[in-house]
């Protein structure tokens, strides 16, 4: 829905203008005609798009960059909160969604926004540096009006948080936020809309609507493990709830072994055979804003290693190529350390 009135320091560089055709050196505000494109290096020619106001763009429906729809088990408690922060009506609402790396944040900020959100549009902005942050934003602009994408990118951006301002039916994911001044200044832009943010971070954050997303139940494990286990046939399922929890249930290290096991035919009472016999160490502490899936990358790669000696290497394909292994007590260890540890101890 647009906003009645927008606030004209709002509108920033917006092309005003009767020319069918107009060219602009770089920013959108040095607008030119074409009696001076000849002299104007770098001129874009812009199409009679440019003359609308920005914030007169009316959005397509579902306009939306969601990632997916892929498998998604459980969640519904988590679900259910987004549903109740996002319900309230009028102003900005920002909600944090924090926890382990690999816990499931952006597959549930993804299904919530692709399943349960009737914003338009749902915009989804990989924001793990300011930059991408900045290209995302520009990306939605391009979205919105695609007659302008060869506009540069700090103009686009620009449009985009004009439209933003002078909207309010609208979901930006902010996903795998690691430093909050690289979102600070569109934090502080808004009044009005939907921020869903997924971060590591679990403080520092200006809201009170933080929930913290720790590793599945045991029934949403098993289940997640059983459907890439049986994805493309079936599969024999004993040991599975044995697997589940020596992985701590996160659902990072549940995807990897169960595709391992899909992929060679190991059975999952095997698989735990293996981490017994060859397990790689896994240390507990994760940092802030650190990576577990990199630690689970470098366990995998040990596990490789102590493969080569095993019949079952030479079974395995890329991508799923051994056992990973991650003690139960150290994914658990490692979810309750990970928002306030300093350190890493790999
Ligand atoms: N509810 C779920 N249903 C099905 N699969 C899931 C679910 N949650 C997580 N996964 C799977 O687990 C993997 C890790 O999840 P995801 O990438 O969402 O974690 P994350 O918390 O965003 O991690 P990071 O902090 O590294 O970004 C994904 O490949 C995803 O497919
Ligand atoms: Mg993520």
């Amino acid at each position: 829905m647009k906003r009645p009135g927008p606030n004209p320091e709002d509108i920033g560089p917006t092309v005003s203008a009767t020319h069918a055709g107009v060219a602009a050196g770089g920013d959108i505000a040095n607008v030119n005609t074409f009696s001076q494109i000849n002299h104007s290096e770098n001129a874009i020619v812009l199409p009679p798009e440019a003359f609308t106001p920005i914030t007169d763009v009316h959005v397509l429906p579902d306009t939306t960059n969601v990632p997916g729809p892929g498998s998604f088990v459980g969640r519904a408690r988590a679900l259910k909160t987004l549903d109740t922060t996002f319900a309230r009506e009028g102003g900005l609402t920002v909600q944090v969604l924090h926890g382990l790396g690999g816990v499931g944040k952006s597959t549930l900020a993804a299904h919530w926004a692709r399943t349960r959100c009737a914003g338009n549009p749902r915009w989804w902005i990989t924001a793990d540096s300011e930059t991408a942050v900045n290209t995302g934003l520009a990306d939605l602009a391009r979205a919105l009006q695609p007659a302008l994408t060869t506009l540069p990118t700090e103009v686009l951006r620009q449009r985009a948080v004009q439209w933003l301002t002078g909207h309010d039916d609208w979901l930006i994911v902010l996903d795998n936020v690691d430093r909050i001044d690289h979102i600070r200044p569109l934090l502080d832009r808004f009044t009005t809309g939907r921020i869903l943010i997924t971060t590591r971070r679990a403080t520092g954050w200006h809201t009170t609507d933080t929930l913290r997303l720790d590793v599945p139940d045991e029934n949403e494990a098993l289940d997640l493990f059983t459907r890439i286990l049986r994805r493309q046939s079936p599969h024999d399922i004993d040991g599975i709830a044995e697997v589940c929890a020596e992985l701590g249930h996160l659902p990072l290290a549940l995807e990897q072994a169960a595709a391992y096991c899909a992929e060679t035919g190991v059975t999952p009472r095997a698989y735990l055979d293996m981490l017994a016999r060859w397990p790689a160490q896994m240390y507990a502490a994760v940092p802030e804003g650190g990576s577990a899936e990199r630690n689970i990358a470098r366990v995998w790669h040990i596990t490789l290693d102590r493969l080569t000696d095993t019949p079952l290497a030479g079974a395995s394909s890329p991508g799923c190529g051994a056992g990973v292994f991650v003690g139960s007590r150290s994914v658990n260890q490692a979810s309750q350390q990970s928002e306030n540890a300093q350190f890493t101890r790999v």
